[in-house]
């Protein structure tokens, strides 16, 4: 049995005591962690972790990051240590280190694994090699049998993961059209249906999720519409799937600053989840953080509006039974992608995850603990 308090205290050990006071006196109450509160209604919780925490335990960075992970989650999954561009340096070669480093972390302290991801079907986050590999005389069979071969060796190294983002973002978000990538144009795009085929096959018992990005917001009508069509074709085809991933990247400073409650894109964001479920599949939220680029600068204002706005959503998405997970896309604001991604005007770094960047507590955190509160049971994943 963990105890989250100690591992909490270890943050407050790690870092100076002014920066940590939040966190240990939270630590030192008995208040739950995220990870209780979400289980008691048969909901996972966790987040992103990339490796370099775990492969440099005795700093107090890693330390204190890791003691806010060890209190509050109950699965972890990899930010970047499984997919293609980290695991296969070339066509016939595995490197497992950085993810395995994560995996045994996550043993150690008795978290679940989710898997992210088989195939980031996105020629972007391909490989080099993987874009430019020569496929030969039979394209087709032998973009196959790489494919195969990856998802294959992946699902038999990590036994335990009870839930792989299969396919992850192939919707072009602007046109809703398939994205073509060096294995669709050996392969057609059978290559999504023969990834899930071979997924079930070699991870029998793990959900199988389609994970992308579409959201309510005004200009994702053609994104939702894409990834629509692509889940009824899934179904159609007899295609092995059990879950859509909403990423839930939401907040201000993305494509449309409305947040879309109260209003018609509330509505179809409703219908949209509610055809999902129709196709009889589960539903995970499975990178949680809360933008705040266009948010005033006093950080409590924007504390404020992005634990408001998270608990709306997450209340929102905790009203479909079928959502069985949470995670988190990082616990901390000094660890998180959106640092280096759309800089605020003013400069400031962002505060968009439930820790600030001293692995304090913020009010996010409280509205994500008081959304778990509030939700219905449901029946768990695992
Ligand atoms: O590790 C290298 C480092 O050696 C090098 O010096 C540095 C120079 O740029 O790059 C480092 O790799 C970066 C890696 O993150 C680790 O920090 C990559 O450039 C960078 O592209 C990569 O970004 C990740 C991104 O996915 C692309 O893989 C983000 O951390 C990660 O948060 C983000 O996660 C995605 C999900 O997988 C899918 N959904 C959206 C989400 C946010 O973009």
């Amino acid at each position: 049995m963990i105890d989250r308090r100690a591992l909490l205290a270890t943050a407050a050990a790690a870092l100076s005591t002014s920066a940590v006071a939040g966190t240990a006196v939270r630590g030192q109450t008995a208040e739950p962690s995220l990870h209780a509160l979400a289980t008691q209604k048969g909901i996972i919780f966790g987040s992103a972790l990339p490796a370099a925490p775990v492969l440099n335990r005795g700093t107090a960075d890693a330390d204190a990051w890791l003691a806010v992970i060890a209190a509050e989650c109950g699965a972890l999954v990899c930010e970047n240590e499984m997919k293609w561009p980290a695991l296969r340096p070339n066509a016939t070669d595995f490197t497992f280190g950085r993810a395995d480093a994560i995996v045994d972390y996550a043993a150690a302290h008795n978290m679940k694994m989710r898997g992210h991801t088989l195939l980031w079907h996105h020629p972007q986050w391909f490989p080099d090699w993987l874009t430019n590999h020569d496929f030969g005389s039979r394209p087709a069979s032998e973009a196959e049998r790489i494919l195969t071969a990856h998802i294959r060796r992946v699902c038999a190294q990590y036994p335990q993961v009870v839930s792989w983002d299969v396919i992850n973002e192939t919707v072009d978000a602007d046109t809703g059209e398939l994205r073509e990538t060096s294995l669709s144009k050996a392969m057609g795009q059978s290559v999504l249906d023969v990834a899930f085929h071979v997924a079930r096959e070699a991870a029998p018992k793990a959900q199988l999720v389609y994970n992308d990005y579409m959201s309510w917001e005004a200009g994702h009508e053609r994104h939702r519409a894409g990834v629509m069509r692509l889940l009824e074709g899934f179904r159609a085809r007899g295609v092995p799937i059990d879950a859509l991933g909403v990423q839930s990247h939401i907040g201000s400073g993305n494509s449309d600053d409305s947040v879309g409650f109260d209003t018609a894109q509330e509505t179809e964001w409703r219908r949209f989840l509610d055809q999902a479920i129709g196709l009889d599949l589960k539903l995970a939220i499975t990178e949680f953080d809360v933008h705040d680029k266009n948010l005033p600068a006093d950080p409590a204002i924007r504390d404020r509006e992005v634990a408001a706005l998270g608990r709306r959503y997450l209340d929102l998405m905790l009203e479909y039974p079928q959502l069985d997970t949470v995670m988190a896309w990082g616990v901390s604001d000094r660890h998180t992608w959106l640092q280096g991604r759309w800089p605020r005007a003013d400069g400031l770094p962002k505060r968009p995850n439930p820790y600030d960047a001293d692995y304090r507590a913020k009010p996010l955190r409280q509205a994500m603990a008081e959304a778990f509160d509030a939700a219905a049971p449901r029946p768990p994943l695992v």
